[in-house]
């Protein structure tokens, strides 16, 4: 277990478009283990490659503790719906701010054998999924944020 330093806003890393993964590597199954040790670690629901420094196109999600998924390359198909709510970001600590995103999304990506799955959500799991997405692209849920961006007051759940 390798717990990975977590890059905050501001960091270049986090601003920059990402890579399609071609070919799994035992060097990209160990940053998948390290980046699932460092989600739980910092109990977040949600993590991307570049929040670890590494611009691959992968993220992990977790939005109930039990139950990971791994989206190497994803991309959404379908989307519909619409739900607002707060939004916190393991790279942006102690912070959380109003973001609207859709209900529900159908995400296509490769697992850790590069077998392509679905991945369906729906309120949580959705909005996971479109803002690790986004981390992939180089953006950051603070600049979709309605309203301003709040001190997050307790424990919340980061993504
Ligand atoms: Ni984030």
């Amino acid at each position: 277990m390798a717990i990975r330093n977590i890059r905050e806003m501001g960091e270049e890393v986090l601003g920059k478009k990402c890579k399609m993964v071609t070919e799994m590597t035992p060097r990209t199954r160990e940053l998948i283990e390290d980046m699932l040790d460092t989600m739980y670690e910092a109990n977040g629901v949600g993590l991307a490659a570049p929040q670890v420094g590494v611009l691959k196109r992968i993220v992990v999600i977790d939005t109930t503790g039990e139950d990971p998924h791994i989206l190497i390359n994803p991309r959404i198909v379908e989307s519909s719906g619409e739900q607002t709510g707060q939004e916190a970001c393991l790279s942006v600590p102690g912070k959380t701010g109003q973001v609207t995103r859709p209900n529900y999304v159908k995400a296509v990506a490769l697992d850790v054998n590069m077998k392509e799955f679905e991945l369906e959500g729906t309120e949580l799991l959705a909005r996971a999924i479109c803002h690790e997405l986004d981390h992939l692209e180089g953006h950051l849920y603070v600049e979709k944020v309605e309203g301003p961006l709040q001190d997050a007051v307790a424990e919340e759940d980061e993504e």
